[in-house]
């Protein structure tokens, strides 16, 4: 039987303080552009899309958005090893400051593939952000500038983040105890 019962790691008052925090840091370092070309946020679906609403909101200045989709993991919990780009971006991103909105970095894998794609693109600067790190899981040397949170090895899901793509609208961060075979794993 899978035991589906989320026990709360990070409350969503704890998220919001920290998404407040890392709004002003990243708008103090983003504000005036000498060109003039706001901040382009690229949020990496399906996970980011809550910090990137929640975050783009508490940046106070000038933004756009974009999104790309990549996927590594299908409906497991260990990574394939593998990313594949299910959606690319649509801005040119030639000379501009870019700023990648990441869930969370696990491996590693999937924000080390983006950024090199990314970067081949020209921006002017490319950094990431990630609401969680999982340091201990890393095999790619990927260093996010802004991080919300480190977390440890464990299977997390809510704001945002799934297991086969459940719990994505609890409030907080959750630890998955026992996720269970995943639904298309199921006999
Ligand atoms: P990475 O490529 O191993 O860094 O994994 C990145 C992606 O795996 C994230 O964007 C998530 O979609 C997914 N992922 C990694 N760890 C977790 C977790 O604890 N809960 C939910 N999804 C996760
Ligand atoms: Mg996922």
């Amino acid at each position: 039987m899978v035991s589906a019962s989320p026990r709360v790691l990070i409350s969503a008052e704890q998220i919001g303080e920290r998404v407040g925090e890392l709004g002003r840091e990243i708008s103090s370092r983003y504000a005036n552009p000498a060109d003039g070309k706001p901040l382009h946020l690229i949020g990496v679906l399906n996970g980011a899309f809550v910090f990137l609403a929640d975050l783009a909101r508490a940046i106070g200045g000038d933004v756009t958005i974009d999104f790309i989709q990549a996927s590594s993991y299908g409906a497991s919990t260990a990574s394939s090893g593998e990313v594949r780009v299910e959606r690319d971006i649509h801005a040119d991103i030639a000379g501009r400051d870019v700023l990648l909105v990441e869930d969370i970095i696990d491996t590693g894998l999937t924000a080390a593939f983006l950024i090199e794609r990314l970067r081949r693109q020209g921006p002017r600067s490319i950094e990431i952000v990630a609401l969680l790190n999982k340091p201990a899981r890393r095999t790619r040397p990927i260093e996010a500038a802004y991080i919300g949170f480190d977390i440890p090895d464990q299977f997390v899901v809510g704001y945002g983040l799934d297991f086969d793509q459940r719990y994505r609208n609890l409030p907080s961060i959750c630890v998955l105890d026992d996720p269970g075979p995943p639904a298309s794993e199921k006999p």
